[in-house]
């Protein structure tokens, strides 16, 4: 029976990772899966992870089993990072529960979502590959929307079509910053609106916060999901902080869930509980234990605070150049300039995505989708060169 299990094509976008070790040219360029690099091209560990994982090792008595929620100390810790230092619990009608990453998060709010009848999930597209996969493996149907025009502004537009023609009980899935792929954010009063609608067409919002922290700063990239929950009965929030404490491959993640009334929430969230059992019994500890300890500690949030801003700094640094640089053969580099967050999209066809791999060594994700933060002061202008070369031929 089990040869019935045809070959499938490898994660496009893992892919990437593989054929990108395996090329020998000394000036190749990662500019695929989504991870930080400083100016010298290096993922390092935050050095206030170190520290909280130095305590971890000296203070930690026991590995036994916590339980499906995982560690709620961390749980409850990011809650007003997230929610907001004044009401972090929204009156006691949110709480989470720990995943195995932002991958978990997403999973577990469509499948939570799904367990409570919704059928359809709105979406902008282009969106992070894994969503569409995650909507299709649980037999939800997705409905897309464009993301943004091609003039790159975010498409509201098209995101008020997509509320009219939804119907109440439906989700919309939202990326509460950093879009990934398009780099492109909804603006404030855009959130406001975004907000009035969801509301009034009764949707439950499913926010993807993956990357807080990367975009303008923790506070303003909580914009949209605070606005948004603010004026919502009900809604799901997806949190990772693979990005923002750099943990990645420790998978740290946390699925929010906000009632209408606080006594419903313990109700909603043993069906997170059961999911989160039958799928993966347990979160892995590790990396959340770390962030855990970091929030409970002044000194170390503000070490943390401090290598995010320069992560921010990093990246404003590398669009301002991109931006700057203006031209590059048939490409405009400019709106780069003004996106958010780990990724953009540099509009290169097929063929040209492939030659910027095989003749420059830059590897890109197939949708023209680049990790900024994968350009360096020493490799952005033969970054330049090679997408003048390929578009001007
Ligand atoms: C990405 O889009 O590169 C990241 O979110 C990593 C991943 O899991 O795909």
């Amino acid at each position: 029976v089990l040869s019935n299990l045809q070959q499938q094509p490898a994660d496009a976008l893992l892919a990437l990772i593989k054929l990108h070790n395996a090329d020998p040219r000394a000036d190749k360029i990662d500019l695929g899966v989504g991870v930080y690099r400083t100016d010298s091209g290096a993922t390092p560990v935050f050095a206030a992870i170190k520290a909280a994982e130095q305590r971890l090792l000296e203070t930690q008595d026991s590995k036994a089993y916590l339980g499906p929620e995982g560690d709620m100390d961390f749980v409850h810790a990011l809650m007003p990072y997230v929610f907001g230092a004044a009401n972090p619990t929204f009156d006691g009608r949110i709480e989470g529960m720990q995943t195995p990453g932002g991958t978990g998060a997403v999973r577990l709010a469509l499948a939570l979502a799904k367990r409570a009848g919704v059928a359809r999930i709105w979406m902008g597209t282009p969106s992070w590959p894994n969503h569409a996969q995650i909507v299709a493996d649980l037999g939800l149907e997705l409905k897309g929307f464009g993301h943004a025009t091609p003039g790159g502004q975010a498409d509201m537009d098209s995101l008020r079509a997509a509320v009219a023609s939804a119907q109440a009980g439906d989700a919309i899935l939202l990326h509460g910053c950093c879009h990934n792929p398009l780099g492109i954010d909804y603006a404030p009063a855009q959130w406001d609106e975004i907000a009035t609608l969801v509301k009034a067409k009764g949707l439950l919002p499913i926010i993807d916060l993956a990357y807080q922290g990367l975009g303008e700063g923790m506070e303003e990239d909580a914009y949209g999901l605070r606005r948004v929950l603010g004026e919502v009965p009900e809604a799901l929030v997806a949190y990772s902080c693979d990005k923002n404490f750099g943990l990645y491959r420790d998978r740290v993640g946390a699925v929010y869930v906000m009632m209408a009334d606080a006594a419903q929430v313990n109700a909603a969230l043993s069906n997170g509980h059961a999911l989160a059992r039958a799928a993966w019994s347990m979160p892995p500890d590790h990396g959340a234990a770390a962030v855990r300890i970091i929030l409970q500690d002044q000194a170390l949030v503000a070490l943390w605070q401090g290598e995010l801003d320069e992560m921010r700094a990093r990246m404003r640094q590398v669009r301002a150049k991109l931006a700057a640089s203006g031209k590059a053969g048939a490409v405009d580099l400019a709106p780069l300039g003004s996106q958010n967050g780990l990724f953009s999209i540099v509009p290169l066809n097929a063929e040209q995505i492939l030659a910027m791999r095989e003749k420059h060594g830059v590897y890109m994700a197939g949708s023209g989708r680049i990790n900024v933060a994968g350009l360096t002061m020493g490799n952005i202008d033969q970054f330049i060169a090679a997408v003048a070369d390929v578009t001007s031929a």
